[in-house]
């Protein structure tokens, strides 16, 4: 397989142990294992054998993942290492060559990469901040033949932080419908809503055909653990459980135990409330750092997630001005065009505070001097 260059991933595994601030980031800053579990939870940590488990996920991880979706039982559940690993062996299983994938942009890369690697005929829809970052239906709707094998979106989104409502995700699942296409929602910053409601998951859906992958990453703060699922019908996720013996076997021991713990529905509740109020406070600091900017900022609050994606009147290109920033300041940031979005800078407000408030202090001067 031929695939290209992931640019957003491949930058940030080059540089992001190498700088001083790492602003580029999209989920809340992790904890440490003390600082998260009780003594309880340390002794079982501490007891777990290191077997390989169940390669599917234990029952009782899929168990506590099925009670977040209303209706689905742990047969709909196949746990992976990261969403990222849900993507991919969900593209694996199901994209084929010349198969027509719809991409709704902007988003997290990985899928337009794989699918094009795949083979597959890529049409893109570009959302921008007329709609609110939000699909335009009538296009989706324009863009769809009876050849669409998936639609694949990312709610809330990567990197704008905007969310769909109830009334968009039964349209795009009845323009799916109508041609019989596969909605693939990647929902990673599910639970990190600014404003406390959970938004609504594409398992809402009654339409079949729809593949769900979500991880704690991002809303959970818990990226060190690589833990994510994909939910969807039980015949997908049977083939995709036996493609799931060619990547990775199975999740580690420790995160199946851990995870399990983290999504009972008390614990679930306590970290998602932490993610929320540490993301709005960091917020009202980059809001309150980004009023100098007033007349070279343009930006749509996000509604979710710890990014926020920034317009800039500033005659350079996005991936020279990251470069400069990490150059002159050591502060790493998401160049717009790693995106196809040029002129836009995504900021990662997730930090622990005082690194973010220092690493935007440190970049005041660079962007001033413009
Ligand atoms: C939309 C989206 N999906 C998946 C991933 C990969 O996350 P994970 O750590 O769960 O593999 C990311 C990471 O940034 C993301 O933004």
């Amino acid at each position: 397989m031929k695939i290209e260059e992931f640019t957003l991933e491949r930058q940030q595994s080059i540089w992001e142990g190498k700088v001083k601030y790492n602003l580029s980031e999209s989920g809340v800053h992790p904890g440490s294992i003390k600082s998260l579990f009780d003594s309880e939870m340390i002794d079982i940590i501490e007891n777990t054998e290191l077997t390989y488990g169940h390669t599917e996920g234990s029952p009782e991880l899929r168990s506590v993942i099925s009670k977040i979706y209303k209706g689905s039982k742990p047969d709909n559940i196949q746990v992976y290492n990261g969403s990222s690993e849900a993507n991919f062996v969900a593209l694996m299983t199901l994209i084929e060559p010349n198969d027509e994938v719809i991409c709704v942009l902007p988003n997290y890369m990985q899928i337009h990469g794989l699918a094009k690697a795949l083979g597959a005929n890529i049409k893109t829809i570009n959302n921008n901040e007329t709609t609110d970052w939000k699909i335009n239906i009538q296009e989706l709707e324009d863009s769809v033949t009876d050849k669409t094998k998936l639609i694949t979106i990312c709610n809330p989104n990567n990197p704008t932080g905007s969310v769909l409502d109830k009334q968009s995700i039964n349209e795009i699942g009845s323009v799916a419908e109508k041609v019989g296409a596969w909605i693939l929602a990647d929902e990673v910053y599910r639970g990190s809503e600014l404003d406390g409601q959970e938004c609504e998951s594409f398992w809402s859906l009654s339409y079949d055909k729809k593949i769900i992958n979500c991880g704690l990453s991002k809303a959970y703060g818990l990226p060190g653990l690589r833990v994510g699922w994909t939910i969807s019908n039980e015949k997908f996720i049977k083939n995709c459980w036996a493609n799931h013996d060619y990547t990775s076997i199975a999740i580690g021991r420790l995160s199946d135990v851990i995870a399990s713990y983290v999504l009972r529905k008390e614990n679930r509740s306590a970290i998602l409330n932490k993610t929320r109020s540490s993301l709005n406070k960091n917020l009202s600091i980059f809001k309150d750092w980004s009023e100098q900017f007033n007349d070279k900022f343009k930006y749509i609050e996000p509604k979710a997630g710890a990014m926020i994606f920034v317009n800039y009147d500033w005659n350079i290109n996005s991936t020279k001005l990251v470069d400069r920033i990490r150059n002159e300041v050591s502060v790493l940031l998401v160049a717009g065009d790693w995106y196809g979005y040029d002129h836009y800078l995504r900021f990662g407000y997730g930090a622990k505070e005082k690194d973010l408030i220092s690493a935007l202090e440190i970049i005041s001067p660079v962007l001033k001097r413009l």
